[in-house]
């Protein structure tokens, strides 16, 4: 037995036990008659104790040698500490060591293992290991399992099945690209790595599963930021004849249970916003609505001056900062220069000065006088004390800047409580959406997603208006799930393959699997996925989804532990046809 208790549970109730530790040496105090030693594993740390009185001199030689992070075995007694440490759970008690075995060395460490570390991220992740004995991040990935084991225990309950889908498939396209893996036995031909199980499960609802779930790994070559990683978690799940009201309920209800279960927050019914409703108020399809600081169009009240940057504008569009009139002239204009980056890329920003008795001053009070400010104040919600910041130009662009400038101040201001949690359904999103570099529609969630059938009509006439029953489940400003009600009959599916720009042919190669059963009895069918890494790290308060992954890539898609991707050899290369042949 390598031990008898763990290092987290001992208190004065064990007062005289005979008791064996195992574990690693977080820190040693050698005081030369007497050395403590800190011993810690996964669920605490309890202090060692050796001195010349009670241990032996050959023990007292041994614990002296001890360095940091060494693996070692300690048998001893439980006794009262002299200096009690009301901080720690086992801070009562030491053990007196009457036997120590060390069960290995360990190099000292590239970084302190402790909560707040000297290590900088690239060498944690170097180390992950090392990094994965600090208490942050062992609670991380302790807190993603309870979450885990709460959506099975309630998908379960409910009736689900979890279906386990294969990593080896064709594309299923989900709007990044995808990645391949050679097949050595069909020379020049590809899997692809699923970017979601997709057609997996509809074809499951097909097969008749009526109610399945997966936990599972979807791989996507895109761009990494903070809450995207190329390969994260879904919660996976499709229902048969439900519609989109069966959906939301559903997977409400899996939130709440979640939220109530892991953060004992009760929240009511989930406030429900269209697409539209959503980019107008908040410029953006997943507001942040734990705060205010909504958008106030201005066209009717802002054109039509002497004043030309606004009256060329598509949209002209403001949002009132809160006691932002304390700002200094140096903090406005920083606030300018901070929207004229590049990242966000406005042109420039007015803003309007909301004093205290009732009077404004702007930046451009040549154009506007008292009765205009006071109109943008009405439209942006702007109190006496308040800033008002205005932002002008194409609609699509000005939206997505002002969202970042109020997501911004925000922050600042502090009104992004990661301790208070603001869910919200966006519905009615547009089916396709224009893309600009191919100059064709792409499917807005995927090629899948039925649009709203008294709509199919527009799809001849205008489809960039066509509406789908797409839906996304937001929360504090994060999109953690979306999905939609399928197409399930062939015509209707055909046809938007027709929309998307593919001939019958192509479809058929790349779907036809899909067409097929369809023909086959398929039944009303629709889902959700659930962004996994997203949804823990939210709900542990934070929007960094590495920091919940155990071994996670970096910004450049490597994981620098391992030292992936790397090179293969000439053999494999050959083997697996890829390799290029110079000569022809
Ligand atoms: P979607 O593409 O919206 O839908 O993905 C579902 C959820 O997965 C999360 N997510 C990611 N998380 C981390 N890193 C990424 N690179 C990443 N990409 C997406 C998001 C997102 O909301 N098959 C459909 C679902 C359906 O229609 O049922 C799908 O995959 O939180």
């Amino acid at each position: 037995m390598y031990r008898s208790h763990n290092c987290g549970e001992l208190t004065t109730a064990h007062i005289n036990t005979e008791v064996t530790l195992a574990g690693w040496v977080q820190k040693s105090r050698d005081k030369g008659f007497m050395i403590w030693v800190d011993l810690r594993d996964r669920y605490g740390i309890t202090q060692l104790i050796f001195d010349e009185e009670r241990s032996s001199k050959a023990i007292l030689e041994q614990a002296k040698s001890l360095g940091r992070e060494f693996v070692i075995q300690v048998k001893g007694t439980v006794i009262e500490r002299a200096s009690k440490n009301p901080k720690m759970k086992t801070g009562d008690i030491e053990i007196l060591v009457s036997e120590l075995t060390v069960l290995n060395q360990s190099l000292t460490p590239p970084f302190t293992i402790e909560d707040n570390t000297d290590g900088g991220e690239e060498l944690r992740m170097q180390f992950r290991y090392l990094d994965i004995r600090r208490n942050p991040v062992r609670d991380s990935l302790i807190f993603r399992h309870k979450v885990t084991q709460q959506v099975r225990n309630y998908l379960s309950s409910g009736g689900f099945i979890e279906v386990e889908t294969p990593y080896l498939i064709k594309s299923t396209p989900e709007g990044a690209r995808d990645f391949v893996v050679p097949s050595r036995m069909n020379e020049g031909q590809f899997y692809a790595l699923p970017q979601s199980p997709q057609t997996f499960k509809q074809l499951l609802m097909v097969g008749g599963m009526d109610k399945y779930f997966q936990i599972v790994k979807c791989f996507r070559d895109e761009d990494l930021r903070a809450d995207r990683q190329p390969e994260f978690t879904q919660i996976d799940c499709e229902m048969a004849f439900v519609d989109q009201e069966d959906i939301l309920n559903a997977f409400e209800g899996l939130t709440r249970h979640l939220l109530k279960e892991i953060n004992g927050v009760e929240v009511d019914e989930f406030p429900r916003m269209t697409f539209d409703e959503a980019m107008q108020r908040y410029g953006n399809d997943k507001p942040d609505i734990r705060f205010g600081m909504e958008f106030g169009e201005l066209n009717n009240i802002a054109q039509h001056k002497d004043f030309n940057v606004f009256n060329q504008a598509e949209l002209v569009v403001g949002i009132a900062v809160p006691h932002g009139n304390s700002y200094s002239r140096k903090e406005i204009d920083k606030l300018v220069d901070w929207v004229k980056r590049p990242q966000v890329g406005a042109l420039g920003m007015v803003y309007a000065r909301c004093n205290e008795d009732g009077s404004y001053k702007s930046s451009v009070d040549k154009f506007y006088d008292q009765e205009d400010l006071a109109k943008w104040a009405e439209a942006t919600g702007a109190n006496p004390g308040d800033l008002i910041c205005v932002l002008s130009g194409d609609t699509n662009k000005v939206r997505a800047q002002l969202s970042a400038l109020r997501m911004e101040l925000a922050e600042r201001l502090g009104l992004r409580n990661p301790k208070e949690f603001a869910p919200l359904w966006v519905v009615d999103f547009p089916l396709l959406e224009w893309d600009e570099d191919t100059e064709r529609y792409h499917a807005m969630h995927h090629p899948f997603t039925s649009p709203k059938p008294e709509q199919i009509e527009l799809l001849k006439t205008d489809p960039g208006a066509v509406k789908a029953n797409a839906y996304d489940l937001v929360l504090n400003g994060n999109e953690i799930g979306g999905g939609s009600i399928r197409i399930h009959d062939k015509a209707t599916q055909a046809l938007m393959f027709d929309y998307l720009g593919f001939t019958p042919e192509e479809a058929k190669a790349q779907f036809g699997f899909l067409m097929n059963a369809f023909e086959y009895g398929a039944p009303p069918h629709g889902g959700l996925a659930f962004g996994l890494d997203r949804l823990v790290a939210i709900l542990g308060g934070q929007e960094t989804i590495r920091d919940f992954i155990a071994f996670p890539k970096n910004n450049s898609g490597r994981d620098v532990m391992i030292d992936a991707p790397a090179p293969i050899d000439d053999n494999q290369l050959t083997e697996l046809s890829l390799k290029l042949n110079i000569n022809s």
